[in-house]
């Protein structure tokens, strides 16, 4: 696994690195984004989706769990952490969600164990000062598919 942590100083600064992946994603392709509430994980969806193109704004799947949007591919928003049960998560059938479109899950750290190992792990942790809109985002390429991306991650969040 190799990974590429950037430092964030607002939600427009998370939203610029989501931005800046999304010119890496392709169909078929699951992203993990981790972090605790409020964290900013949405905020980072938000720039992933403006960066292939949909004009939605992208909020929380709060009560349909799933929200599909369509750019230039489509994508799948799936927020895990409101799903009670792991069976929820089992009966979504993420695999034939992420077919043919970028699958992209809130809160990966309950769903890990049912996720591909093929997949773009986001982190985001707040600090590491003081600032309560300083966030640390770290994004790590696991498997054969993301790995072979990785140094291009790192190449496109250098040139945000
Ligand atoms: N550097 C930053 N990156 C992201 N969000 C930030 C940052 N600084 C401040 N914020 C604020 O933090 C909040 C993040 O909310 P967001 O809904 O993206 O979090 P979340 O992790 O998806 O929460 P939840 O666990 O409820 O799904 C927003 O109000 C955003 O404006
Ligand atoms: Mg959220």
């Amino acid at each position: 696994m190799t990974g590429t942590t950037v430092l964030t100083r607002s939600a427009d600064e998370t939203r610029d690195v989501g931005r800046a992946t999304a010119g890496l994603v392709h169909a078929g392709d699951v992203i993990v984004v981790a972090g605790e509430l409020g964290s900013g994980k949405t905020t980072f969806v938000q720039g992933l989706a403006a960066g292939v193109g949909i004009a939605e704004r992208v909020v929380s799947p709060t009560f349909t769990i799933a929200r599909e949007y369509v750019g230039s591919v489509r994508l799948v928003h799936v927020d895990v952490y409101r799903l009670e049960r792991a069976q929820e998560l089992l009966d979504l059938g993420l695999e034939d969600l992420a077919d043919d479109a970028v699958l992209v899950v809130e809160w990966g750290d309950v769903a890990a164990g049912y996720l591909p190992a093929d997949h773009l792990a986001v982190r985001l942790t707040p600090g590491p000062g003081a600032d309560t809109d300083e966030r640390t985002v770290s994004l790590t390429a696991g498997g054969p598919s993301w790995g072979a991306r990785a140094d291009a991650v790192a190449a496109a969040l250098d040139a945000r």
